[in-house]
């Protein structure tokens, strides 16, 4: 069976690229059709300045937010990642596979990187090797296929890159994964700033539509969107960026369409507007909806998240111990 996993980070608040890019298809397909894992990746939330009990309490929110999208643990596996150990044993061994050039060609690192020494602030070596930790999620787990976003292809990339490395050198120990993408809004961008993605970790401004957002929320964010000034309705990424990104938010949200085809059915930005509002709320309110549920219930997310470490544990440690034995560390006597 194909095995499939992935991860969100606790920095802010999960946004509808999160779910539009990910998430959804966890729940709504991987999980039908794969051994699927999905993990909160906390240990990822350290590699900036964060304060310790807002990291503790978006871990909680957004394991909670993945039950409310309607992930169900009878099919699938959650857990927090610093909840197994295999993960930060099997980086290291990773860090030994990787190069430092390739580390610092990651464009998530440049931008991040460059944004932290803007302020005047200080790089965190772990900043830098991030993208280990993530091929260790990965690797640790035999995965087949990665559902993410665009923002993260780069990433999979390099794991697969590790993965050949280490079973070059070492013999055969990992298997390859491969990213998967979905058909629309791959990379949905901020609506105040259509050249950007759209991101929780940067202060969740106006632009930036998150899951729990009360639908008030959502109709003023969506009908401020930047927007150029023209009038016809066109499917134009490079010279309409902001207008193609609320196609393609509108098509995600209603089933799929094609975004240039869509535009065809619209006479002014501001019906299409009014759509994506409309189409975004009603999108969101069950998961809003069963949130507040859940957040009623914090012993069953507690449940699911001790029974889903087990488990994972149990797929990750003969993983993990092989590549150990595969290095030449000599086994517990
Ligand atoms: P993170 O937490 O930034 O995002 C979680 C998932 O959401 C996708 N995504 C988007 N998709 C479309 N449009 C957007 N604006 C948008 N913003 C985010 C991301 O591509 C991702 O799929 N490094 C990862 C977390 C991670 C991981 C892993 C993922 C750690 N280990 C192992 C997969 C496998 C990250 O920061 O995602």
């Amino acid at each position: 069976m194909t095995r499939v996993f992935s991860g969100v980070k606790p920095t802010g608040h999960l946004t509808l690229g999160n779910y539009l890019g990910a998430v959804r298809r966890w729940v709504r397909e991987d999980q039908y059709r794969a051994d699927a894992l999905f993990s909160v990746v906390d240990l990822h939330a350290l590699t900036v300045e964060h304060e310790p009990a807002r990291v503790r309490r978006l871990s909680r929110q957004a394991a909670t937010l993945l039950l409310a999208a309607g992930l169900d643990p009878k099919r699938s596996t959650l857990f927090v990642q610093s909840h197994v150990d295999e993960h930060a044993r099997l980086s290291y061994l990773l860090e030994c596979t990787a190069t430092d050039g390739e580390m610092r060609r990651m464009i998530q690192y440049r931008e991040k990187a460059a944004r932290e020494r803007g302020r005047g602030g200080s790089v965190r070596l772990s900043l830098l090797t991030y993208p280990v930790l993530m091929a260790a999620d990965i690797l640790a787990y035999a995965t087949d296929e990665v559902p993410v976003g665009d923002d993260q292809a780069q990433h999979v990339e390099l794991t697969r890159d590790l993965a050949v490395r280490f079973n070059q050198r070492y013999g055969h120990t990992f298997t390859v994964p491969r990213a998967t993408r979905p058909a629309v809004a791959a990379r949905v961008m901020d609506l105040q700033d259509p050249t950007a993605k759209m991101g929780k970790s940067e202060g969740g401004g106006p632009g930036v539509v998150h899951l729990l957002d009360e639908p008030d929320a959502v109709r003023r964010k969506v009908m401020r969107a930047v927007t150029d000034s023209g009038r016809d309705v066109v499917h134009d990424p490079a010279g309409r960026p902001g207008l193609a990104n609320l196609l393609e938010v509108l098509a995600a949200c209603t089933g799929g369409g094609d975004p240039a085809e869509l535009a065809a059915g619209y006479s002014s930005y501001g019906a299409v507007k009014r759509d994506v509002a409309e189409a975004v709320v009603e999108l969101l309110r069950p998961v809003r909806e069963r949130h507040a549920e859940l957040v009623a219930d914090p012993s069953y997310v507690d449940g699911v998240l001790r029974e889903g470490a087990a488990r994972a544990r149990a797929v990750a440690r003969p993983v993990v111990d092989r590549a150990y034995r595969a290095v030449g560390l000599l086994p517990p006597v």
